[in-house]
């Protein structure tokens, strides 16, 4: 049941494989991509501890041989000290041009040591083995890699798409069911934003998803990953439409930095309740039916989601604040913040035309139900 999805980009096309073990297989997978039997990973503790002996021997059946950096867990891993840690230690490996570097962790590793295979030489190839579900539907494909800094999320990096990713499904079970459920935010974006028949799937299937089961999650996985390589192929640098990826996202990155980039919300939750948002806003501003808001907060309901501000613990700062927040995105143009918005589930547009009285009053009435 194993399937492939082809970025096919000029000069740098590439293969997502999806299935249960493959794991198992990564060094068939890996061995055309190499000139020497020999490969550079890494990962975080916690990935390192439930994971990595299983990759080593995926290697060694096809005599690859593997050196391993592990570095901790979280999102304050995504930094300048840990950028270079991982070069400096590549280079210590002495990684060469011809070399390839593994990411092997969730969207935090992947996004740095993308970065760091960026910067490294002026650039070698990486490998991509995602193993939360954000990062398998989401963050490891399509080549956006880079660090946070204190002015926000990823606002330093550069676009380096891996020559290979490996989304194992199996590893999937080890995920806390919080983990999981942020991750399947990422999911549901896709369906909101371009695939209508994707999320009536969802909601048919969605539970029985998150119940385990594997022929569910490769098909979850494999659409979401056929979605979004059909975008990046047409944008890869997001001069347009890639932007519609961000479905959710100007909101609940606002929230995130709102509540310190901590475990009150975890990303993929904060993508949740940034989509119910959206819909919420297009709805108020005519631009959708109320059917359409109603449907995804009732969705993510019915997963046990985050939905409401409400579902936030400890204290929120005001509307006007989070109004700045959302200021620090990446997706503002010219000082004017770009929202995407929906004209129906399925049917999502980026906009600059918003006005910002309407998103203080969807604020302040969500905060007035906390
Ligand atoms: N996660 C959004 C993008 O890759 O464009």
């Amino acid at each position: 049941m194993n399937e492939r999805v082809h970025v096919a980009l000029p000069g740098r096309a590439y293969d997502v494989e999806i299935g249960p073990g493959l794991l198992g297989q990564t060094g068939a997978f890996i061995a055309p991509l190499l000139k020497r039997p020999r490969v550079v990973v890494i990962s975080d503790e916690t990935v390192a501890g439930l994971h990595l002996e299983t990759l080593r021997d995926g290697l060694s059946a096809a005599a690859i041989s593997m050196e391993s950096l592990i570095l901790p867990a979280g999102e304050g891993t995504k930094c300048w000290s840990e950028l270079m840690r991982c070069v400096e230690w590549l280079l210590d490996q002495e990684v060469e041009r011809g070399d390839v570097v593994v990411a092997f962790g969730g969207g935090v590793i992947g996004d740095l040591v993308g970065f760091a295979a960026a910067i490294l030489r002026r650039g070698v190839r990486f490998v991509q083995i995602p193993t939360s579900l954000l990062a398998q539907v989401d963050s490891s494909v399509g080549g956006k890699t880079g660090i946070n800094t204190h002015h926000g999320k990823n606002l330093v990096g550069a676009f380096h798409q891996p020559s290979l990713v490996l989304a194992d499904t199996a590893v999937l079970g080890t995920l806390k069911p919080r983990d999981f459920l942020a991750g399947y935010g990422e999911v549901v974006k896709y369906g909101l934003l371009g695939d209508a028949d994707f999320f009536d799937w969802l909601e048919q299937n969605g539970p029985d998803l998150a119940d385990g089961n594997g022929v569910a999650r490769v098909e979850a996985v494999r659409r979401s990953v056929q979605m979004k390589a059909d975008i990046v192929m047409r944008d890869e640098t997001e001069q347009g439409e890639r932007a519609l990826l961000n479905l959710g996202h100007t909101f609940g990155h606002a929230l995130e930095a709102a509540t310190g980039y901590s475990d009150r919300l975890l990303h993929g939750e904060g993508v949740a309740i940034g989509c119910a948002l959206a819909f919420e806003l297009s709805a108020r501003m005519g631009l959708c039916a109320q059917e359409a808001p109603s449907r995804v907060r009732a969705h993510l309901r019915d997963m046990g989601m985050k939905v409401d501000l409400s579902d936030i613990e400890g204290d929120l700062p005001d509307a006007k604040a989070l109004l700045a927040l959302m200021g620090q995105d990446k997706k503002v143009v010219e000082g004017q913040l770009r929202f995407i918005l929906a004209r129906s589930i399925g049917a999502s547009f980026v906009t600059g035309d918003v006005a910002k009285a309407d998103v203080l009053a969807l604020l302040d009435d969500a905060l007035a139900q906390r």
